[in-house]
């Protein structure tokens, strides 16, 4: 299996040693191979928010080279890891505009075979609420299932202290299981997540509404045949219905 990581940091530090304590772990575990996607290599530059990677098409950006790139890399994956540093209570500024680069994918995902985790690191404070909203970016992107680590250091060093190891090889033992197992049956979140793109693409802009229905989503109640709890599916029925009545159309 193919594990594609990507590290948020700006420098090959505390981030960089949680990534690769998760990539020795998985190697003890299984066959992997491993791809690092660092962004102090990425020379990216910021989102110019000219919107035409969602009215008309990602190759309109001006700086498609390098977005194509690190969708390419990310779409051979199996396992997708996000990881950021904490900076100011959130994720970097580094990790954000790699996301941005891509986020049209919130609105044509393509990573439904793909399992995720999402990795902070910080000094102390708000580990987990970045590592959840590199796992929410990740649901967004359409990733099938994925796991949390938060590392938080008070001083100490990946390096050094047993007590992170630990918590970081637990981790990484939990996202082994995870990429060996079968897709996960949606959650109500994901249910409701799928039937409301469902129900905006087709009144949002050509290409989105193409790749939907190239994929035959319209004609489905998830991205891809998996059984769904009946009374999610009638949830997210209804709310697809709902929306549709309620926003104009095409
Ligand atoms: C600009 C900046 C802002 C930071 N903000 C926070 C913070 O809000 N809370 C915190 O606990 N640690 C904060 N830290 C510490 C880092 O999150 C922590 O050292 C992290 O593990 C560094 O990872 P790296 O070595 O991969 O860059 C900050 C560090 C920097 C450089």
């Amino acid at each position: 299996m193919k594990i594609v990581l990507v590290n948020g940091s700006i420098r090959k530090g505390a981030t960089y040693k949680a990534l690769q304590l998760i990539e020795k772990t998985l190697k003890e575990l299984g066959d992997y191979e491993f791809e690092y996607i660092h962004m102090v290599d990425t020379e990216l530059n910021y989102c110019k928010s000219c919107f035409q990677c969602f009215i008309k098409d990602e190759s309109k950006c001006f700086q498609y080279d390098k977005s194509y790139t690190f969708k390419n890399q990310l779409l051979q994956a199996d396992g997708i890891i996000f990881s950021s540093p904490v900076y100011a209570m959130n994720i970097s500024g580094a990790m954000k505009n790699f996301i941005d680069s891509i986020t049209y994918l919130f609105h044509r995902p393509e990573f439904q075979t793909k399992k995720g985790m999402a990795v902070s690191t910080t000094m102390g404070s708000s580990a987990k609420s970045s590592a959840e909203y590199l796992k929410s970016v990740l649901k967004a992107f359409g990733v099938n299932d994925c796991s949390t680590l938060a590392v938080t250091q008070f001083g100490q060093s990946i390096d050094t202290s047993d007590k992170l190891q630990k918590q970081i090889i637990k981790a990484a033992t939990h996202y082994h299981k995870m990429l060996n197992k079968p897709a996960k049956s949606p959650s109500l979140k994901d249910v409701l997540w799928f039937n409301m793109w469902k129900a905006s693409t087709q009144i949002t802009k050509e290409k989105d509404y193409e790749h939907w229905k190239s994929l035959g989503w319209y004609n489905s109640s998830y991205y891809f045949d998996i059984k769904i709890n009946p009374i999610k599916k009638l949830i997210g029925f209804i709310t697809y219905k709902f929306l549709r009545m309620v926003m104009p159309s095409r």
